[in-house]
C-alpha cells in the first residue's frame, strides 16, 4: 500500500550550472539575512537547490548570514537531514522506530542493503539510490514501513523489496523515454 504524494520526475528540467545555483542561493540569503533564526531555513533551501550542501554553498551561506564557516558546518553536521555529499535520485528511508523495529524493520533494512550494495548513509555508484534510516513515519499500525521519496510503503516484507524498487526503476525509464 502506498501514499502517492507529489511524485518526483521532471523530464523537462534542464541542469543548471553551479554558478546559476549559487545565484539562486544568494537571492534566498538576501531575503533571509535580516531575519532571526535564518540559518536552518536557508540551509534547507540550499539543500533543495543543490540536492546536497557543497562547500561552495556553505561558504555563501556563512558569508551572507555573517557567520563563521565553522558555525555553519557545525549545524550541518549536527542535523541528519543535511548532507554534504551528493545523494541519489531516490532517497529510501527504512523506519527503525519501535513498531517497525519489532515487526522486522531490521530485516527489511538488511534486504535493501544487500539489494543495493550500499550501507546506511551511502549512495549507489549510479546515483540512483541513497539509503537512510528514520524513526517513525506515523504508519506504525502497518509496520514495518519504508519511505521512498514522498511515498510511504507499509507492511514491507524483505521478499518484496525487488518488486518495490522496480517500480521506481521503471518510472525512471519512462521519464527518460519521454524526455
Ligand atoms: S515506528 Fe515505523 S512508522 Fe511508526
Amino acid at each position: 500500500m502506498t501514499d502517492d504524494v507529489g511524485k518526483k520526475g521532471c523530464p523537462g528540467c534542464e541542469e543548471a550550472s553551479e554558478e546559476e545555483l549559487l545565484a539562486r542561493l544568494d537571492e534566498i540569503i538576501e531575503k533571509y539575512k535580516a531575519k532571526p533564526g535564518a540559518l536552518i531555513p536557508v540551509l534547507q533551501m540550499a539543500q533543495g537547490i543543490f540536492g546536497y550542501l557543497p562547500e561552495a554553498a556553505l561558504k555563501h551561506v556563512a558569508l551572507g548570514l555573517n557567520k563563521s564557516y565553522s558555525e555553519v558546518a557545525g549545524v550541518v553536521s549536527f542535523y541528519s537531514f543535511f548532507s554534504t555529499v551528493p545523494r541519489g535520485k531516490n532517497i529510501i528511508r527504512v523506519c527503525l522506530g519501535t513498531a517497525c523495529y519489532v515487526r522486522g524493520g531490521l530485516d527489511v533494512l538488511e534486504a535493501i542493503k544487500a539489494k543495493l550494495g550500499i550501507d546506511v548513509g551511502e549512495t549507489t555508484e549510479d546515483r540512483m539510490w541513497s539509503l537512510e534510516v528514520a524513526r517513525c513515519f506515523g504508519a506504525c499500525g502497518l509496520a514495518p514501513a519504508v519511505s521512498i521519496n514522498d511515498e510511504v510503503h507499509r507492511r514491507v516484507r524483505p521478499a518484496r523489496i525487488n518488486q518495490m524498487l522496480a517500480q521506481y526503476m521503471e518510472r525512471e525509464e519512462v521519464a527518460e523515454n519521454v524526455g
